[in-house]
């Protein structure tokens, strides 16, 4: 059976499926890395745009591949503990974390030590680590060592969930995708800042905060705007200020507007063109219409087909407090678009 799912020859993509072996596309996918070039591989949450964090020059091309603003820090990805180690500074909270999260879709940023490359952190003190629990992820690491990788998308769209997303997105700008089929989560990992005293959720996901202060054993904060980092709330609450509002990136929106209700009762639906998205317990009161059921897993698939099968926009409707917190931050920022 031919290695290629989808038909890349007209672009400069590989596509490294898994029929003719795994084990070979992960190798072919790793020597790329090796060489400098970029590469895109499933993780449980989505998929990754990677590059070796060792080489200044291919992250600078991931800035350009993604049309991402060069002062958005990436995501380290590492193996284990001894990856978080070698690059941040580490403290108790995060052993507890590690032990309790990780592998998973929880991220730290940490102070940071000089052997990650400024590029990869924006010029910041501070770095962001995660480790991974999808199988192919973490074997690509090991063969390669640590990757910085951010969605694998053109700034602004949904991430990717699927390889075909990718391809979607970015055939002809980067080397190969590792296709690793659909990724369990759905939304992008958790993002924790722990560089000061009072932990603070920069981004929801799927571990939650009340999980977080779980572990912890303290409060932790739920940054509201999701762009706020540790310090800058320490200091806002120090002086008594209002945290500054705003979200500075365009963020998860597919090319279709997109509508969010939350309300006791059901909206009205405008126009036959809507594709309804709502939970499981309200999908039969939109008889008459496209309906289906949100879920973090899907979200972004159906933001992307309901794009491509040329809906003229998306009804979200829930019930206020029945979408969990990583969902609602998503379907959030994609409304505000
Ligand atoms: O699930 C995920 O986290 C996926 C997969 C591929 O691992 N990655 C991902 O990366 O979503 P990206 O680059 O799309 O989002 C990373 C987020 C951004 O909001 C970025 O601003 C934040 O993490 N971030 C990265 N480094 C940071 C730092 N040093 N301080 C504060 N925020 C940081
Ligand atoms: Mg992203």
């Amino acid at each position: 059976m031919s290695e290629r799912a989808y038909d890349t020859s007209d672009t400069k993509t590989l596509f490294l499926g898994t029929n003719d072996g795994l084990q070979k596309s992960i190798t072919c996918a790793a020597e790329l890395l090796k060489a400098g070039k970029l590469v895109a591989f499933p993780t449980e949450t989505v998929y990754g745009l990677g590059a070796d964090v060792t080489n200044p020059d291919a992250i600078a091309k991931v800035f350009e591949a993604k049309g991402r603003p060069s002062d958005n820090p990436m995501i380290v990805h590492v193996a284990n503990l001894g990856g978080i180690e070698t690059c941040a500074e580490m403290d108790d909270r995060v052993r507890l974390l590690v032990n309790a999260f990780m592998p998973g879709p929880l991220t730290l940023v940490l102070p940071s030590k000089e052997s990650v490359p400024l590029i990869a952190r924006a010029g910041l003190p501070t770095v962001a680590l995660r480790i991974p629990e999808h199988p192919v992820a973490l074997e690509l690491i090991k063969h390669v060592g640590p990757l910085v990788a951010p969605s694998a998308n053109i700034s602004g769209r949904p991430s990717p969930t699927t390889a075909r997303h990718v391809i979607d997105d970015l055939a002809g700008r980067i080397a190969a995708v590792l296709d690793g089929g659909l990724c369990r989560v759905g939304i992008e990992s958790t993002v924790l800042d722990l560089t000061q005293s009072v932990p603070v959720i920069l981004r929801p996901g799927v571990i939650t905060q009340l999980e977080i202060e779980g572990v912890l054993k303290d409060k932790v904060l739920l940054s509201e705007e999701g762009n706020e980092s540790a310090l800058e709330i320490e200091e806002a609450v120090k002086k008594d200020i209002p945290r500054s509002p705003g979200t500075k990136y365009r963020h998860y929106a597919p090319g279709i507007p997109i509508r969010l209700v939350i309300d006791q009762s059901i909206p009205e639906v405008r126009s036959s063109g809507q594709l309804v998205l709502t939970t499981e317990r309200h999908k039969d009161r939109f008889r008459e219409r496209e309906v289906m059921v949100l879920s973090e897993a899907m979200l972004y698939e159906q933001f992307r087909r309901a794009e491509k099968a040329g809906y003229e926009g998306i009804l979200i409707y829930a019930q206020p407090g029945e979408l969990s917190e990583g969902l609602l931050n998503r379907v959030k920022k994609a409304e505000e678009e």
